[in-house]
Order: structure tokens, then C-alpha cells, then sequence
């Protein structure tokens, strides 16, 4: 039997589509008999500052870090898979994601080993972008995007089965009001889809 998934939420609004994806993903894994450990880092208070105690020192990869960065890393040991779900910004996840990145997934536990300890584990992306699909292959950003989350983060620290997955067109407001729900559920949908291509259960 599977772990428990650990699904990140990075939305300051709770009514907010990025909120919506992450809990019909919940569920979804729910009914198929797994379970999630909802990280919600905006609802949790998480603060993306590193300071001193979590700055990795290069000559003790065996250094204590706070204990909430403790905490958190123990979230991840925990789980199988790694689904975290956020609104792209800039053409990057917010910066509490950053943040997260920058304190938790630390060097002696994400990266540093000679066996990596996140080895074996699956990951997925999930952004929801405000722009279409053709602008982001046009720029090369979906590409910038793949390559900075997937290479830069998941198979740096030996994660290989993982992807990024953007859903497109998630801007809704300046959508008629009696269109908006028919988008959403489009949205929702792409988002099973990707579930179901990226991390089946
Ligand atoms: C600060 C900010 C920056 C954004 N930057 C981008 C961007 O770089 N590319 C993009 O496609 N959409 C961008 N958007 C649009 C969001 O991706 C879109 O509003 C969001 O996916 C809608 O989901 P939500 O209702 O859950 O926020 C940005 C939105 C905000 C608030």
C-alpha cells in the first residue's frame, strides 16, 4: 500500500480556483482509498524567510535545523508522492513555494547524500496559469518553467519520476458570470486528467 500523498497549497483565498484544484484532487485520491496530508503553507502561517538556523552550513550536512523545518521535513519522509498545486506568478510558483523550497528541501536531507533520501518518491507540478497553452510555447516558458521545477528542484534532489503541468486559461474574472462555472469545471477536469497521467494511484 501507498503512503500518504502530500498535497501543497500555496493560495492566500480559500474560495480561490487554485483552492478548488487542490481539494478535488484531494478527494479524488481520497475515494481511490489513498491519503493526503494537506500542506496549505498559506492557512499553516508559513513563513518563506530563511533565516540563519536554516541556512545549510556546507561543511555538516548533518546540521539541526529549526524545528519546524524538522517538521516539515518529516511531512515529506512521510509521503509517496508529492503533488503541490499553485497559481503561477511571474512565470514561477509563489514565492511561499520559493520559500519552502529554500528552508525545507536543505542540504544534507533534499540534496548532499551520496543515496538520495527523496529517491523513489514521485512529484507533480500543478500551476494554474492565466495565460494559454500557444503563448506558453511560443515564449519558451512552459519550457523555462519544466526546467527550473522539474530538473532544478525535483531531479536535483533525486526525484526522477516528476513533471510540471500547467493548466491554462484559470483567469476568470473577466469571464460572464454565467460562463464561469462551466470554465471551472473544465479546469477541474484537466486537473484529474493530469492526476491521473502523473501520479496514477
Ligand atoms: C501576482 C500575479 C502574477 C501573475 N503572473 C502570471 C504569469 O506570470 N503567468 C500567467 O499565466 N498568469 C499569471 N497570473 C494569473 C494567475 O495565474 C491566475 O490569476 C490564476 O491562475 C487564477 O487562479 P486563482 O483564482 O486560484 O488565483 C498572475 C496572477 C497574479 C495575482
Amino acid at each position: 500500500m501507498r503512503r500518504p500523498t502530500l498535497l501543497i497549497l500555496a493560495h492566500p483565498r480559500s474560495d480561490s480556483l487554485t483552492a478548488q484544484v487542490a481539494d478535488r484532487l484531494r478527494l479524488r485520491i481520497e475515494e481511490e482509498g489513498g491519503t493526503v496530508d494537506l500542506l496549505d503553507l498559506y492557512a499553516e502561517d508559513f513563513d518563506p524567510r530563511l533565516t540563519p538556523v536554516d541556512e545549510p552550513d556546507w561543511e555538516d550536512r548533518e546540521k539541526s535545523y529549526s524545528p519546524e523545518v524538522h517538521a516539515h521535513m518529516d511531512r515529506i519522509t512521510a509521503a509517496d508522492d508529492i503533488l503541490v498545486v499553485f497559481p503561477v506568478w511571474w512565470f514561477a510558483p509563489p514565492a511561499v513555494i520559493k520559500g519552502w523550497i529554500d528552508r525545507v528541501w536543505n542540504y544534507g536531507f533534499a540534496y548532499g547524500r551520496s543515496k538520495p533520501r527523496l529517491a523513489g518518491k514521485r512529484m507533480l507540478w500543478l500551476g494554474l496559469a492565466g495565460g494559454t497553452d500557444a503563448d506558453y510555447e511560443k515564449t519558451g516558458l512552459a519550457t523555462a518553467m519544466d526546467v527550473q521545477l522539474r530538473v532544478g528542484v525535483s531531479e536535483f534532489c533525486g526525484i526522477t519520476e516528476s513533471s510540471v503541468r500547467l493548466l491554462h486559461d484559470t483567469e476568470l474574472s473577466g469571464v460572464p458570470r454565467a460562463l464561469r462555472s462551466a470554465r471551472v469545471g473544465d479546469v477541474l477536469k484537466a486537473a484529474d486528467a493530469a492526476l491521473d497521467e502523473h501520479l496514477p494511484h
